[in-house]
């Protein structure tokens, strides 16, 4: 099967030229002026008046995560329906071990879980405590699974949090096995203990979720997690910075000369702060870790995205129904379950917000999403480029489509979301998956299963992560 995708203009590795590409079965074959006659190829996709850009790579993806709370509403099926609709066509989620359980099972259960996922997938493992068998079986990870990256959590201490000598010695093996480091960096100590202050006094709401996670505490996370990885010689990647301190922390350590790389994600760059104080559905609703910020941290954001200090947009999708967000909305801010869904629209916020409004270019906007995310997590040239060789992963992106938010249509498995009623201009109007038209005219067209395992292992010579 043989595609041409004419008449666009191809944004990818940084620069903008009009052209067309063509597709032989999976990969692309060729890209550039005059590379096919449409006579000669079994399908033309016009892309006149669009942009035509690698698909959408989002590294930071909950689906089906299992909490105290519940289960979040996606699983794999619904999840890479969701994010093909938005233009992501791969995405890496998460295996968390329970402390003490092996991480070759659950792998296994994960890499189950993922099977039916429409499009190509990765993963991150997790280490959730240490102990004799964790260096071994993140060895095998990184050797026989694909596995290439590994998260720690600094919150979450009573549960799935590292104390820091267990992450020092963590970084130590990231040296060793050369897998990428990554870190959700809120200082856990400090938020167990504001929460239980602010509970004791009474302070039991939603509203005061942000009370106990202040801009601070991130800051000093991020820049003890840093430091921490000076002293192991390895690079740190901070999953969704969402203050000035956070990113302060990480120019830091650029500055002197570190391999620092900062995430941040649309509801950081978005919504506000203020939805906590309005109190009911919104309030519970927009309750996550970290929290929203105000103003000042998003102007922040944004310079950091403009400047390449931050340089990954993740979804950090995790969406819960409003009955189990509203369940302890009134008593217990600590026990509403965590999290927003937004896998579908990162690139509709990031495009509308970013580059509509001249905050980041286009260019910019493509390495964010997509290019960026591929090169830090062993998937480029496969994915994340255009070029010839590389998957056929593609989005051919109307830049003129107006939409507004609905949940009511939207394609992630969820009744609500804080994004709705936002309008929003740029969506796909074609979708491609390893040379497939899966999505095209707001329809799907894509069977659950189709989605590969991506091998990222660093052991196997896979040397795609330069930051
Ligand atoms: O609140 C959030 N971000 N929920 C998802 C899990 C996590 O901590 O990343
Ligand atoms: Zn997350």
């Amino acid at each position: 099967m043989r595609t041409l995708i004419h008449g666009g203009t191809i944004v990818a590795d940084g620069r903008s030229r009009s052209g067309d590409v063509l597709i032989a079965g999976e990969t692309i074959a060729a890209v550039g002026k005059a590379v096919a006659v449409p006579a000669a190829v079994d399908r033309v996709m016009d892309a006149t008046g669009c942009v035509v850009f690698p698909g959408g790579i989002d590294p930071h993806v909950h689906l089906g995560l299992e909490t105290p709370q519940g289960t979040c509403g996606d699983d794999f099926a619904s999840g890479s329906a969701a994010a093909l609709a938005g233009g992501t066509t791969t995405l890496i989620d998460f295996v968390t071990p329970r402390r003490g359980a092996s991480l070759l099972d659950a792998l296994a259960a994960r890499k189950d879980a993922a099977r039916k996922s429409l499009c190509d997938y990765g993963l991150h493992m997790s280490v959730t405590a240490w102990s004799d068998r964790v260096l071994p079986e993140l060895e095998a990870c990184c050797r026989h699974e694909g596995i290439g990256s590994v998260k720690a959590y600094l919150a979450y201490k009573e549960t799935i949090g590292l104390e820091d000598r267990e992450f020092l010695t963590l970084l130590d093996a990231a040296r060793a096995l050369k897998f990428l480091t990554l870190v959700h960096a809120e200082a856990g100590d400090m938020v167990a203990y504001l929460q239980k202050q602010l509970l004791a006094a009474g302070k039991t709401a939603a509203a005061f979720h942000p009370l106990s996670r202040p801009p601070e505490v991130e800051g000093d996370a991020v820049a003890r997690a840093l430091l921490m990885a000076r002293l192991a010689g390895v690079p740190l990647y901070v999953v969704h910075v969402s203050t000035r301190q956070g990113l302060d922390a990480v120019a830091a350590a650029r500055q002197a000369g570190q391999a620092a790389i900062a995430e941040t994600c649309p509801q950081y760059l978005v919504l506000d702060e203020s939805l906590y104080a309005a109190g009911g559905d919104a309030g519970a609703a927009a309750v996550m870790s970290p929290p929203l910020r105000s103003g000042e941290h998003r102007e922040a954001l944004w310079q950091a995205l403009a400047s390449g200090l931050a340089q990954t947009v993740a979804s950090d999708h995790c969406p819960f129904d409003l009955e189990d967000k509203r369940r302890h909305a009134g008593d217990d801010f600590t026990r509403i379950a965590n999290g927003i869904g937004g896998i579908e629209y990162r690139l509709g916020l990031l495009y509308t917000f970013g580059v509509r409004t001249g905050r980041i270019t286009l260019e910019r906007f493509v390495d964010l999403v997509a290019t960026r995310p591929a090169k830090l997590f062993g998937l480029y040239p496969r994915k994340g480029a255009i070029r010839a060789g590389s998957d056929a992963d593609l989005v051919v992106w109307d830049p003129g489509r107006k939409w507004t938010v609905r949940a009511a249509g939207q394609w992630q498995r969820c009744d609500h979301t804080p994004y709705e009623g936002l309008e929003l201009q740029g969506a796909p109007r074609f979708v491609l998956s390893r040379g497939a038209a899966v999505f095209a005219a707001g329809r799907l067209d894509a069977a659950a299963g189709r989605g590969r395992y991506l091998d990222r292992s660093p052991l196997r010579g896979n040397d795609g992560r330069c930051g």
